[in-house]
Order: structure tokens, then sequence, then C-alpha cells
């Protein structure tokens, strides 16, 4: 129980000051006194607020629940404002700088900083895990070679839950651990027969003696030299960026994770089903957007005119807004900077002058002034990727293998909270009611009548 935890307050109860909210509710002249706990209000409190015995009581109103708070966590830190990030109260800075992106995985899993002995323990847990199941190839192999790898990857991980029905029993925290331990090292391995399926090579097998993101170049890359190497510098790049992905509080896909797991499926599915919300443009499907939209402006000359589209409402501007930071993504300044590092050895990326004239010319408008537009963590992660050697359609399995973390974080988080149960939201009703029967004889042809 939280120390605010009070029962709905009446006219009168004694309370400090300053932990309450005092409404009049001007149909009944009634008052209510509601407490505030950690800047929110509970909209349970709300419910007392009634016109008569009969009246169902207050709801909160929220679409796409822009200023709504559906947990306590612990696991990510946002400061839209100062444009602010911290993973378990670490900025991402710092942890970009110094941790590999395992090192992270297991700080956001288990809330602190492995030691060494821990992070090797746990980086063998997670090699030791990344083979999969020769079904999977199989099932894979269903797929047409244009299969856009995102539909490949959503319908494989959850092809996965057919080989773990151990996988069910979500509230053991031993089992949740084993199954997060589990994704986390077949994400990169499913991604990866992803793209061996779409260019007609045959599948690679993990190499244990390869890092996370070494493993990953492997399996995608490997031709036919006896042992893949890695160049250092685009690995270590690929391990930043994931650092930079692995987990972003209730953002959509984790709000997904999060509700799917609410009901008690398992985590293969709940991860499926988190990686379908972020295939979606507006979200993690917007760093393969960017890569197009650069496509179409083409040069540098031509940005001022696809600004003012953008102005005039016909397109967006991909990469660019957040709900929550209203300045500058600090994921994009790290993005940026990582960028430098990738292009000395692959060579600049033209696309990367048109983002920058862009993102110069947004900056100093108006338009984006006044909505605190600034460019996300999609707006430049797109430009290293294909610098990298990675095609457009990939670019967003490349947001999920890392976001995986953060899902299954989040999700065993929800599974530990008291509060906690199956996500089931109230509407407001505008249909009509009572309507009488209207035997077929008697019935207009609907479309028409809607037309
Ligand atoms: C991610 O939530 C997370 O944390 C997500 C994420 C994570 O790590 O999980 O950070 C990853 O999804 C980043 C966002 C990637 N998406 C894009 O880059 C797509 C382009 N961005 C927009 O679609 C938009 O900014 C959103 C979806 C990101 C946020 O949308 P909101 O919060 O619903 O804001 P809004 O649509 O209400 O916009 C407010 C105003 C509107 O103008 P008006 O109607 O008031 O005149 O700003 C405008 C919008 O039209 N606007 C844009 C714009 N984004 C907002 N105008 C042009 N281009 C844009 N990109």
């Amino acid at each position: 129980m939280h120390p605010h935890n009070l029962s709905f307050l009446q006219q009168g109860d004694s309370i400090m000051p300053s932990d309450t909210i005092t409404l009049t509710d001007e149909r009944t002249g009634k008052t209510y006194t509601l407490p505030i706990e950690d800047g929110t209000v509970r909209s349970m409190d709300l419910r007392k607020i009634r016109t008569d015995d009969a009246d169902f009581g207050l709801m909160a109103y929220d679409p796409a629940f822009v200023n709504t708070a559906s947990c306590r966590s612990s696991i990510t830190y946002l400061d839209g404002e100062r444009g602010i990030l911290e993973y378990r109260g670490y900025p991402i800075e710092t942890l970009a700088e110094h941790c590999s992106f395992l090192e992270v995985a297991y700080l956001l899993v288990f809330g602190d900083l492995p030691n060494e002995t821990e992070l090797k323990a746990w980086a063998n847990e997670i090699t030791c895990r990344t083979m999969l199941h020769e079904n999977i190839g199989k099932f894979m192999e269903g797929f047409r070679y244009d299969a856009h790898p995102m539909s490949m990857l959503v319908s494989s991980i959850a092809a996965l839950s057919t080989l773990y029905p151990d996988a069910k029993e979500v509230r053991d925290p031993v089992n949740r651990l084993h199954q997060t331990k589990r994704l986390i090292a077949k994400v990169p391995s499913i991604a990866a027969m992803c793209y061996r399926h779409a260019v007609g090579f045959p599948y690679v097998y993990p190499d244990n003696d390869l890092s996370y993101t070494e493993n990953l170049m492997n399996m995608m890359w490997k031709m036919v030299e006896p042992k893949y190497a890695a160049n250092p510098v685009l690995a270590r790049a690929l391990d930043v960026l994931f650092i930079l992905h692995a987990d972003h509080e209730q953002n959509c896909s984790t709000n997904t994770m999060r509700s799917v797991g609410s009901s008690m499926a398992d985590p293969y599915l709940a991860v499926s089903a988190a990686a379908a919300a972020l295939s979606g443009s507006l979200h993690g499907g917007a760093n393969e957007q960017v890569l197009r939209m650069l496509e179409e402006i083409g040069s540098k000359d031509r940005v001022p005119a696809y600004i003012e589209r953008v102005k005039n409402g016909e397109v967006k501007l991909m990469g660019f807004g957040h709900r929550v930071y209203k300045n500058y993504d600090p994921r994009a300044k790290i993005i940026k900077w990582t960028a430098e590092q990738v292009f000395r050895v692959t060579g600049r990326n033209p696309k990367l002058d048109i983002a920058l004239e862009l993102e110069r010319i947004a900056l100093e408008d108006e338009y984006f002034i006044e909505r605190k537009l600034y460019p996300n963590v999609d707006f430049y992660s797109g430009i290293i990727y294909q610098a990298m050697g990675f095609k457009p359609e990939f670019f967003t399995v490349l947001f999920a293998i890392p976001r995986t973390v953060g899902w299954l974080a989040q999700w065993d988080e929800m599974h530990r909270d008291p509060e906690q149960k199956i996500a089931r939201p109230r509407q407001i009703y505008t249909g009509e009611r009572q309507r009488p029967f209207v035997p077929m004889q008697e019935r207009h042809a609907v479309l028409t009548a809607k037309q």
C-alpha cells in the first residue's frame, strides 16, 4: 500500500492541505476532497461523484491516454521539457558512453549495473540461448520473398510460443526470467533469418564467440568465409544504438506489452503484440519512413518545398515530434554523434545532408517551434543503419531487437505490482439504444443508407 493510498475523503476529513484537491459538483452543490498522490488523482475517486444513487459516477475521459498514468514504474525516467532520459536512474548519455548493450539489458531487467562476474554470467546465459528450433526456419519458408521483415518478426516471435508451453506460468518470477533470457537471445536470431529469407541466402547459425551485436551481424552477413569478423566500429555503433532504443517508459508498444500481458498471455505472444504496435509509422515504423521521406526529397535544395507541404498539413515531417519530448530527444543527439563514427568507416551517407538541412530549417520555423517539434530517436537512426548496410524495411526490426528488453522488464514489473490487474478501459457510448428488430424482408440496403 502506498503511504497516500487513502480512501475517498468526505468534506471535513483532516489531511495536509497540499495533498488534496476540492471539487464542487455544480449539478448537486456537493463538494468533494480528493487526495493527490504523486501528482495524480485516482480515477476511481471520481466514481463517487454522482447525481443520485442510480448514477454510475464520473469517469476520466482521456483518448490515447495523453494525460493518464497507467502504472507505477522504476525502470525509465523521462523529462520531456528538459530532454532527460534515465534507465534505472542512470543518464542515457553515460550508459551509451561506458556500457555494452547486454550490460544495460541487465540493468533494465535487474535494476542495477552488473559487476564483472555477473555480466559474464549474464552474457553467457544469453549467448547459450541464441539457437532457434528448426521449426522456426520451416515456418519462415511460408513467407513470400518480399514479405515485410516486421510482419515476419511479429509472426515468428508468436510462433515461439508453440515451442515453450511452460511460458504460460507467468505468475512465476523464475519462469518469467527464463523466458526473458530466451527472448533477448532469440529475437536477433529470428531477425537475421528474416533478412536471409528476403535475400534468399541460407540461414547462418549463431557464433557463441561473438558479442551480441557482432553475432547479429554474423547471422545476417556471413557468406562463405569460415568465421565472420565484424567491423568493431560498426559493432560498437550498433551496441550504442541498441542501448538508446532499449526502453522508453509507457510508449505505445510498451503499453501494448503491459495490456496483453495483463490477461496472463505468455511473453512470446505479448512481445509479438508489442512488436506489432511498434511497426506503426507513428511509432517504431517512423525510422523507415524517414528514409523514404529523404529519398522523396532527393536533395537539399528541395527541402524548403517539402517543409511547406508539412506546414500545409499535406505530410508529416517523419522523425520529428514526440508525445513526451517537447525538447530535443537526447537519443537523437547521441545518434548524430554515432553517425560520424560510422561514416568514418562506411563513407558519409549523403542523406545526412538533407536531414541536417531539414533540421536546420525546421528548428528556425515558427510552425515547428510553437508546436515544440524536434528530431526524435527515429530521425537520424535510419541514416546510420543504411550506411551500415541495412535496408530501410529492416530498420524497425533493429528497433524491436533492443526494445524487447524494455518490454520484458516492464512486463515483469507489471506482474510484480499488486495494484495491476487485467487492463480493461471504459468508454463513452455514442450509439443507439433499444432498437426494434427489423425482419429481413423490411431491411433497406445498409450501404446505400450509409453513403
Ligand atoms: C517513437 O512514445 C515514445 O516514447 C515513442 C518512442 C519510443 O522510444 O518508444 O520515442 C519512439 O515512436 C518516436 C516517434 C516516431 N514517430 C514519428 O517520427 C512520426 C512523426 N511524428 C508525429 O506523428 C508525432 O509527433 C507523434 C506521433 C510522434 C506524436 O504525436 P502527438 O503527441 O499525438 O502529437 P500531435 O499529433 O497531437 O501533434 C501536435 C501538433 C499537431 O499540429 P496541430 O493539429 O496542433 O496544428 O504537432 C503537429 C500535429 O499536426 N505535429 C507534426 C508532427 N508531429 C506533430 N506536424 C508535422 N510533422 C510532425 N512530425
